[in-house]
């Protein structure tokens, strides 16, 4: 939650700063804000709505130059989105700027304290508190800013990535993280500051990324140091080598990074399963579970803990693991596990899956695991991530970056990954017979063009779209492995089009929610060959009887639920496990088209946020 950006050197801060926030707007987008330095005048300018908003506001506000600058872009916590909510917040001097992604739990009783010294508070952020916490400190025990950073956040609770500057000292920036992620870009004679690598991929490959409880003064002209913020003790700067281009992180000719994405899953899966997979020498290698087989193939039990769609590939994996490598799995929202005090052994494995990696309940969840002894595992997209770093192993998803906020290359390669493994454990454990092992890699190598054969249903799905685009509720079913990928066809429909969905077994519809269909309500029934066909021919002949609207996703060639249908959605035959591969293509261009259709901001839909690390 929250991107921020900083950048001190030899160049206008502004044009890097203010590319950077555009490029961690998917991170939230309720305000943002920029301060610059240059060389007199600590100037600021924030305002509540997008980036473009503020560009507009601060080019007629304050001269854009000056070679150092920070820059926010918000998704509210403490504060409604207003203008003066927005980052950066200075202190009551003005002599420091500060811009802040978390949350200071504590910061009421801070607030309290300050204004009995006499601090005054123009928003209602925990930030304010913080910057203003840092003056105190350097006004009372006269220290550097860096050092009062460190005494200030030895203070707090909560998770935060911040940036300081100081005008009076205008040749370093302090940064700090806990729980946030905060990489530093390592360039020719300047450094740049930001919540993900993109906003500095064009100037520098070399970044590091701080571990939590880290901090860093980063030094014009000088260097980066690097402090554990709890006992002061120095750690040696990792630089590390980044992998990301700046064509990944560009739209691409696409009108939206979510319709860029949906068709780069061919690429992304294959991407996922390449060097993994040889499929001639019938071997699938995966570091992480190579390195640990006994321990994960020994497992009495799997734990998936996991939060939205992450959760959904995690359901789908219930069904693979339990089917391929026989091992009992429970799926869990990463939100209720932490809080429920759990039943976990030495002998659980605990699969944490994150598109972000940054995700604060499955972060929380993932330690609890840790602490009560059991192995924990990752399925993360971003490398380096918190959640991978946290895990005694794991495996990347290889997706590429995803900046559409609603997920859809991540889901697909979560669940690719996910079948690597669960083939990897059944052929060490023998629950899978080598024939079966050899089909389902010769499969998987398939699916690539499958989904590029799904996509084709583009303009079929359009013509659906318009039609059901003003409906108000909308139904999705599914069974077995397509039961998750109807809860996640729900979830997309929701998040970007602002309609209500809901997602069922198709089993359960006749508990409850057949009472629901009249006929204003269309339903999308994910009807397959494999797996319990008849059973959801069934249930649309129930559909069909109350006059709800069918719309079915079936396997290529089908005729028998043409004949019920009012549209039928093809898709290439594949195995059944391999179904939501498919199946799940169309559900995302229906919920794509729907929101383009009902004007809505598709990459960046109301009230969400990229990486949600706040719990
Ligand atoms: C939905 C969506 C969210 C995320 C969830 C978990 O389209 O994107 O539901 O799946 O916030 O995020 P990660 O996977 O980053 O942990």
């Amino acid at each position: 939650m929250c991107g921020i950006v900083g950048y001190i050197g030899h160049r206008e801060a502004y044009p890097i700063v203010l590319k950077g926030l555009q490029r961690l707007e998917y991170r939230g987008y309720d305000s943002a804000g920029i301060a610059l330095y240059d060389g007199k005048e600590l100037k600021m300018s924030k305002t509540k709505g997008k980036v473009a908003d503020l560009k507009t506001r601060l080019e007629s506000e304050i001269s854009t130059d000056g070679t150092v600058g920070i820059g926010h872009t918000r998704w509210a916590t403490h504060g409604e989105p207003n203008d003066v909510n927005s980052h950066p917040h200075y202190s009551n001097s003005g002599d420091l700027v500060i811009i802040h992604n978390g949350i200071i739990e504590n910061y009421d009783a801070l607030k309290k304290e300050l204004k009995k010294r006499g601090y005054t508070f123009k928003s209602d952020t925990d930030t304010e508190v913080l910057v203003n916490l840092i003056e105190d400190v350097i006004l009372k025990e006269n220290v550097k800013l860096g050092k009062a950073v460190q005494i200030a956040l030895n203070q707090t609770v909560g998770a935060y990535a911040i940036t300081v500057f100081n005008k009076t000292k205008p040749d370093e920036l302090v940064v700090a993280r806990l729980g946030s992620p905060l990489a530093i870009g390592v360039g020719e004679d300047e450094f740049f500051v930001a919540s993900d690598a993109s906003p500095f991929i064009e100037f520098t490959n070399n970044a590091i990324y701080l571990e939590d409880g880290e901090m860093a003064v980063i030094r014009r002209h000088k260097d980066v140091k690097i402090r554990k913020i709890k006992d002061d003790s120095l750690v040696d700067p990792y630089i590390q080598e980044l992998q990301l281009n700046l064509e990944q992180i560009e739209k691409g000719g696409y009108d939206h990074f979510m319709l860029k994405e949906i068709h780069e899953q061919p690429n992304a899966i294959s991407d996922t399963y390449r060097g993994r997979m040889l499929v001639d020498k019938g071997i699938i290698r995966m570091a992480g579970v190579d390195d640990n087989m006994e321990r994960i193939a020994n497992a009495k039990r799997f734990i998936i803990v996991a939060c939205g769609t992450s959760w959904h590939a995690g359901l789908v994996a219930e069904y693979i693991f339990e089917d391929i490598a026989r091992i009992p799995v429970e799926v869990e929202y990463a939100s209720e596990f932490r809080y429920r005090n759990p039943v976990i052994s030495e002998n659980d494995v605990v699969i944490a899956i994150s598109q972000s990696g940054e995700t604060a309940d499955t972060m929380a969840a993932i330690k609890l695991a840790k602490e009560k002894g059991a192995f924990a595992f990752g399925v993360c997209n971003v490398v380096g991530s918190s959640i991978s770093r946290e895990t005694h192993a794991g495996a990347y998803t290889h997706a590429g970056p995803e900046i559409g906020v609603a997920s859809t290359k991540a889901f697909t390669t979560q669940i690719t990954v996910l079948t690597l493994m669960a083939l990897k454990l059944g052929k060490f454990k023998g629950t899978i017979s080598h024939s079966d092992f050899q089909f389902h890699l010769q499969e998987l190598e398939r699916i690539p063009e499958k989904v590029k054969i799904a996509l084709k249903t583009d303009t079929l799905i359009q013509e659906i779209a318009n039609k059901y685009k003003d409906a108000t509720n909308c139904l999705y079913l599914g069974r077995g492995y397509n039961f998750p990928v109807a809860l996640e066809g729900a979830l997309k429909l929701k998040e970007i089009s602002y309609i209500h969905a809901e997602g069922y077994p198709a089993a359960e519809m006749k508990h409850g929610p057949i009472a629901l269909i009249d006929e204003q309500m269309p339903v999308v029934v994910i009807a397959t060959k494999k797996g319990h066909y008849e059973k959801v021919v069934s249930n649309i002949q129930e559909i069909k009887s109350r006059k709800g609207k069918i719309i079915a996703v079936v396997t290529e060639g089908d005729e028998e639920v043409r004949d019920l249908a009012d549209y039928v959605i093809e898709v290439p035959e594949t195995m059944e496990s391999l179904t939501p591969l498919l199946t799940t293509i169309p559900l995302q261009l229906l919920s794509y088209h729907i929101a383009v259709m009902l004007g809505k901001n598709v990459d960046q839909p109301r009230n969400l946020a990229k990486s949600v690390t706040v719990e």
